[in-house]
């Protein structure tokens, strides 16, 4: 089903405006814990009293580039997500502005025609992050990927589905040794074909640490630097996948496939680069 993204973007955009004309003091940006820096709490509370967001109430994962929380949807969030068959309580991702990578994910924006031009600016291109994460789950949710619902996102947070059962988060596939069966395998690389050639996307960072198993159903999570198959090393990026996923699993004992063999399986029916429409 897709998103009400549209109606939530227009007015978090007024607000937007209201925060853009007012003047920023430097320590709005200073980080006052190891996530939350007052610039983050302001966009936070803004989305708190527009009535997206009720409470935070727990941490899931603190890593260093992000923080991931558990929250409640406010009461006009619950109304937005009801389209989506979502409720509470959701999942809250926080990217710290202070530590990601430029130089590193610059390589997964540039080449990808859906931000061909964009401003250098660091905020700018920190809310281009975020937002290419929204976009990649928007369009694996809609071919029906096992992923995470994206809500919404502001600046440097991202609200999405909670992939998890009575409110607790399912576990990573790096923690699950029982998940780590022949299945299990076929289904990862079952989807990472979906992936490519329903939603046209290669995750490019595919590892047991951003796999959660449920109900011996692996969810993909963490998308914002999963690139279109038009991006000139997607299938460099889709070779080192398998071969992250195909080596976990031979490591621990399970018949794998030959890694070029799914390549080509893959890859069979790739349409010329120049022919793609996005
Ligand atoms: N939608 C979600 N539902 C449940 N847990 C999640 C979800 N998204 C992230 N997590 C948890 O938060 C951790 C960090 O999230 P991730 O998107 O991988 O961020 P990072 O870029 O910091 O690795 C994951 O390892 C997972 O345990
Ligand atoms: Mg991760």
């Amino acid at each position: 089903m897709k998103p009400n993204d549209k109606k939530i973007w227009n007015i978090i955009g007024q607000d937007e405006d209201r925060w853009r004309k007012k003047k920023k003091r430097s320590e709005d940006f200073q980080t006052v814990d190891a996530v939350i820096d007052l610039y983050t709490a302001k966009q936070l509370s803004q989305l708190q009293e527009k009535g997206f967001l009720g409470s935070i109430t727990g941490t899931i994962a603190s890593g260093k580039e992000s923080g991931v929380f558990l929250a409640e949807l406010g009461p006009e969030g619950e109304k937005n997500c009801e389209a989506l068959s979502l409720s509470s309580p959701i999942v809250v991702k926080i990217f710290r502005t202070s530590t990601l990578n430029f130089k590193q994910i610059i390589h997964y924006i540039d080449g990808d025609r859906r931000f061909q031009k964009y401003s250098k600016k660091t905020h700018h291109i920190i809310n281009l992050w975020v937002e290419k994460e929204y976009s990649n789950l928007h369009r694996s949710s809609l071919a029906e990927i096992n992923v995470p619902k994206p809500i919404l996102v502001k600046k440097n947070i991202l609200l999405m589905e909670l992939l998890g059962k009575d409110g607790v988060p399912y576990p990573l596939l790096r923690y699950t040794p029982d998940a780590v069966t022949k299945s299990t395998l076929t289904q990862i690389l079952d989807q990472t074909k979906q992936l490519f050639q329903r939603a046209n996307l290669v995750h490019a960072d595919l590892s047991p640490f951003n796999i959660l198993m449920g109900d011996g159903t692996p969810y993909f999570i963490d998308m914002s630097q999963s690139v279109l198959f038009s991006h000139p090393k997607a299938l460099e990026f889709l070779k080192r996948d398998l071969r992250n996923i195909i080596s976990f699993f031979s490591m621990r004992g399970i018949e794998v496939p030959d890694e070029s063999e799914i390549f080509d399986e893959i890859t069979r029916d790739y349409p010329d680069r120049d022919l793609i429409i996005q």
